[in-house]
């Protein structure tokens, strides 16, 4: 039976604001969301009130108890179908290669439960890029390398919005990389927003930019697929600088057109003078993570997208509750900019824009003159990103999180079942069933309707408005407000789904949701990870069980946690933020913001056997970065993971660098790929 093709044959210092996250990645991306409001106001109840008291060490203890009983679900024993690619067939080797990875299915009863071997490295503050013993790595893509025919060589003191289209953008997110053949394959990123103060030299803070500085910005956010080649026969990949390139793309916020697809398209509420259709957008802003479709297509999560928009002081006083649950700010003090040169960033003449922002993208990397589309079935909220399984009966499952503090997780089950045809599963996530989370305290939870058969089930709300305003539905459903869900990820060797909760400090605060049992410590700085286990293993299940496998933060703190493994030999972790698996199923997080003081990193853990919780520390990054990605190669050999916002410290400028990596002069953020010198599986 052919596998689908997700896994890919790649054969063969400064001063740190909230949470530990850097003050400048405060202002630059989240628009200082920690300063604001919770956009959450809603009344709807939460465990915490409740079990309002102060968690215990005994609550820490059941909530991992909890993970002991629902280690060994049996698998359902369905494979995958087929999924035809583009190119899929083509290689016969691709199919052998294939068949030694996950599929999108389940067929497998468990994590493959292979020990990791690697030593972990240490925490540090070093600006580097640091693997284990054994390793080695490359930068494959940095700011500025060339995408597009004619890009010129990156000069960062004689920049132009024309070149940076052509070329590689800034601060790059989610990594994917799908196979073309043996030797080539596409790399797929998003570039989630910019940093100023690290792109241009001679920035003062006290001068605005300048109409083509910010033309350059927007044109450095988005998304680029490249073409990368392997090195020889190792692990290593480079980026294709030849004029063999046929796929290269960048997807940028003023030239790339979405088609807006599901309910919520052509409706009222996302027409605008630009667009009387209310179905053509262009642009995507604030691409956090993403996922791999089985049919060999990538999403990407809108997220960070309200920051971009001005003049919400002047919309119509009907409009602005709405605005203000999505932290839309009726006077945008930091970022009064997109409008500067795109006039349909101001509210106040076109306030029906940022409806159309906020969605999870969907882009065929094989097709570069395809038109992305938007799919509003899958909900409006600050999208981390988005992860598809199939499920049992051959519909498929996407799970997304809305990451801000006391928002809440999602899933969509779509109406049609995979086939065999490519062009029919393009239009998968078109037309779906949405729920969100309600988790009880037994370990038990609820996925409660948001829509049936494109039909609202939330009172007093049509179907276009559940979709495009989500939250406002999850609110009036009485969804449970989670510690900022970031990526949310089928394990496909076992069927569960597991989620970043990366932190939430005002859990438990003053006037704020107290703990819960799904989201169990006060003032939670360090984050932990949720597991999912759908009733029957079904993806499309109403009910599920839930554990917390892992509390994270310092180990020798009594409020951590780590599936029962000694807490003497695991690494400190805090805040993580992107989960990605092995071919054999252990999970690996990447970090964002650790607030012990170290530089973020990626993470390994395996998640059955006798290192079942044993996490280390796989690799660490420059000083004032966080750690992206991740994503392991179907082969095992290659690990990509994205360097966004290295030498992202107050005060830091592209004269006077926080960092020089990666090439010793000034911060670029970069993919970069580790693998094994010897050859061996990563991590083994
Ligand atoms: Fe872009 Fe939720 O981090
Ligand atoms: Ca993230
Ligand atoms: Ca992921």
């Amino acid at each position: 039976m052919s596998q689908p093709r997700r896994l890919l044959p790649l054969v063969g210092g400064g001063f740190r604001g909230h949470s530990g996250r850097s003050a400048m990645t405060c202002k630059y991306r989240c628009n200082n969301a920690c300063d604001h409001p919770e956009p959450n106001e809603s009344e709807n109840a939460y465990f915490g009130d409740i079990v309002r008291a102060e968690m215990s060490r005994r609550d820490v203890m059941q909530a991992g108890a909890i993970v002991v009983g629902a280690v060994g679900v049996a698998a359902v024993g369905v494979a995958a179908p087929a999924f035809a690619s583009p190119d899929s067939e083509r290689d016969a080797d691709s199919a052998a290669a294939q068949s030694q990875g996950q599929g999108h299915g389940h067929g497998h009863p468990g994590t493959g439960a292979v020990a990791l071997g690697f030593k972990a490295i240490p925490p540090n503050k070093l600006d580097t890029f640091i693997v284990p013993n054994g390793y080695d790595h490359h930068v494959v893509a940095r700011w500025g390398d060339p995408v597009l025919p004619g890009a010129p060589p990156f000069d960062v003191r004689r920049q132009s919005a024309a070149a940076q289209k052509k070329q590689f953008g800034y601060n790059n997110d989610f990594v994917a990389v799908l196979p073309l053949d043996n030797q080539r394959a596409l790399l797929v990123c998003n570039h989630e927003y910019t940093n100023p103060e690290l792109m241009f030299p001679g920035y003062d803070p006290a001068v605005p930019l300048t109409p083509e500085q910010w033309r350059i910005t927007l044109a450095a956010i988005g998304m680029a697929v490249v073409e990368i080649e392997r090195v020889g026969r190792t692990g290593q990949w480079q980026l294709v600088r030849d004029g063999r390139r046929r796929y290269n793309r960048r997807v940028t916020v003023s030239d790339t057109r979405f088609l807006l697809t599901g309910p919520a398209a052509g409706h009222a509420l996302m027409k605008t003078k630009a667009d009387p259709s209310g179905r053509v957008v262009f642009g995507t802003q604030a691409n956090c993570a993403g996922g791999v479709t089985p049919w060999g297509t990538v999403l990407s999560g809108e997220e960070n997208w309200n920051g971009v928009f001005s003049g919400g002081n002047a919309l119509p006083e009907e409009l602005k509750p709405s605005y203000k649950r999505y932290g839309v700010e009726t006077v945008n003090a930091v970022t009064p900019t997109w409008a500067t040169v795109e006039e349909r960033f101001d509210l106040s003449r076109h306030p029906n824009e940022a409806h159309r922002f906020g969605y999870i993208v969907e882009i065929d990397p094989y097709d570069p003159d395809s038109t992305p589309r938007k799919h509003t079935a899958l909900g409006r909220l600050k999208h981390e990103g988005a992860n598809v399984i199939v499920a049992p009966d051959k519909r498929v499952v996407a799970y997304t999180g809305d990451d801000e503090r006391f928002d809440y997780l999602y899933k969509f089950v779509s109406h049609r079942k995979v086939s065999h045809s490519r062009r029919e599963n393009l239009r998968l996530l078109e037309s779906g069933d949405l729920y969100v989370a309600k988790f009880e305290g037994d370990g038990r939870g609820r996925w409660l309707p948001l829509t049936r058969n494109n039909k609202s089930v939330v009172e007093g709300m049509s179907v276009e408005e559940v979709l495009i305003f989500t939250r406002l539905a999850g609110d009036k459903v009485g969804a449970t407000k989670m510690d900022r869900p970031e990526d949310v990820e089928p394990n496909l060797k076992n069927g569960k789904i597991y989620c970043a909760l990366t932190n939430n400090d005002r859990r438990g605060a003053a006037g704020q949701p107290g703990v819960d049992p799904v989201n169990p410590r006060p003032v939670n700085r360090h984050g932990h990870i949720l597991e999912i286990t759908e009733d029957n293993n079904d993806q499309t299940s109403e009910t599920f069980s839930w554990t917390l496998p892992i509390l994270c933060g310092d180990p020798a703190q009594p409020d951590t946690y780590f599936m029962g493994f000694d807490k003497t030999k695991v690494s400190p972790i805090s805040c993580p933020d992107n989960v990605a698996f092995d071919a054999t199923g252990n999970l690996w997080i990447a970090t964002d913001g650790n607030a012990l003081g170290s530089n973020d990193g990626l993470f390994a853990v395996p998640l059955e056997g006798p290192q079942k919780g044993y996490l280390k520390q796989f690799l660490s990054v420059p000083l004032g970065a966080e750690c992206c990605g991740p994503f392991i190669s179907t082969d095992s050999r290659s690990v990509f993971t994205a360097v966004q916002h290295p030498g992202e410290v107050t005060g830091a400028r592209v004269d006077n660098p926080a960092s020089t990596w990666p090439d010793g002069d000034f911060a670029k953020p970069g993919v970069v790929v580790a693998w094994r010198v010897d050859g061996r599986p990563v991590g083994s």
